[in-house]
Formats: C-alpha cells, sequence, structure tokens
C-alpha cells in the first residue's frame, strides 16, 4: 500500500487534515450554522407569515447590531412588529435553546445582514463577546422595547 510506503505523505496529509479541521472550527460558515434557524425562518428568509417574521428585509437584522445579538443570547418575548406586520410569539435563545459558540453566532448573524439583499456590517466574535457582558446575568427574553433601548 503507498499509504505505507510513503511515510511523508502520510505526514502530509494528516497535517493537511488537521489544518483544515482548525481551520473550521475558527470560521464556522454562517450559511452551515443558519441551518438552525430555517424550520422558523425558512432557508430564503422570509419567515411563515403570523408566525415566523422574515429575516429578508428585516430592520431588526440590519439595524444596530447589538439588538439581532441579544435576541439570539436570550430569546425574544413578542409582541414585536417586522416591516410593518404583528407578532406575538416566542423564540428561544439561539433559536433552539441550544448554545453556540461566539464564532458561530457572529458568523450566522453575518450571514443574515448580507442575504437575501440585506446590506448590513459583518458582525464580530468581539461585538458577541461585548454584548455578552453587557447582558451578563439576564435570565429573561428581550421586548420589543428593550431591544428598541439597546444600541
Ligand atoms: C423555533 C422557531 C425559531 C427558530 C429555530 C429561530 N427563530 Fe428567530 N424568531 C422566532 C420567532 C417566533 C420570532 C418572533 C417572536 C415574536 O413573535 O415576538 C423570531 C424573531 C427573530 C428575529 C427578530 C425579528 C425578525 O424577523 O427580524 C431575529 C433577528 C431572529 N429571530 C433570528 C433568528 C436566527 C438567526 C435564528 C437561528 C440561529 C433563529 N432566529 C431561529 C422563531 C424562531
Amino acid at each position: 500500500m503507498s499509504i505505507v510506503r510513503s511515510p511523508l505523505r502520510t505526514l502530509l496529509l494528516l497535517f493537511g487534515l488537521s489544518a483544515s479541521y482548525l481551520h473550521a472550527q475558527a470560521a464556522p460558515s454562517g450559511a452551515a450554522v443558519f441551518v438552525r434557524c430555517t424550520p422558523c425562518h425558512q432557508a430564503n428568509g422570509a419567515g411563515i407569515p403570523g408566525a415566523f417574521p422574515p429575516l429578508a428585509g428585516s430592520s431588526w437584522v440590519t439595524g444596530p447590531v447589538d439588538r439581532p445579538i441579544a435576541i439570539l443570547l436570550h430569546g425574544l418575548q413578542g409582541p414585536l412588529t417586522v416591516s410593518g406586520a404583528s407578532y406575538n410569539g416566542v423564540m428561544l435563545p439561539y433559536g433552539t435553546g441550544v448554545a453556540m459558540t461566539d464564532a458561530e453566532l457572529a458568523a450566522v448573524l453575518t450571514y443574515i445582514r448580507t442575504t437575501w439583499g440585506n446590506r448590513a456590517t459583518p458582525v464580530t466574535v468581539a461585538d458577541i463577546a461585548r454584548v455578552r457582558a453587557k447582558t451578563k446575568g439576564r435570565t429573561k427574553p428581550f421586548s420589543e422595547a428593550e431591544l428598541l433601548a439597546l444600541r
């Protein structure tokens, strides 16, 4: 077997695999993380009228970055107006209640702020850490008024 006869090649192969693993750890793909949001917000970001609000064209997504970060970290309790329509549901922290790393949060938020025609600045891991610190100890989901007070 050539893999046995070529220890150097084996070493390079292993090095390449671990390098790509480390790279994947450092920079998760926003599109891949977004799969966790699609049962409710849909792959095209349009949501489901009356139940799940759209992310495409939403000023909650493209406005001050602390707001969507706070929604993901702590959840959201309606009522909430999105693009002129009223919603009165609840979103769990992280959408599913299952925690995400700061890198995953930055990636998914950058994805939703720059997809489906949304044009907003990317979100950094430092942004997530800042809002985590600012909202530390919070145990309740955010209300619309509390989100509007964040900037
Ligand atoms: C189980 C369903 C569900 C999942 C999964 C979910 N959300 Fe939500 N999300 C909601 C609901 C419901 C609301 C609105 C709550 C209300 O009615 O006040 C909402 C609101 C939002 C809002 C603010 C309103 C808007 O439309 O702009 C953002 C931003 C958001 N979600 C982002 C995400 C992201 C990003 C993910 C994936 C990481 C995610 N959500 C996963 C149900 C979900």
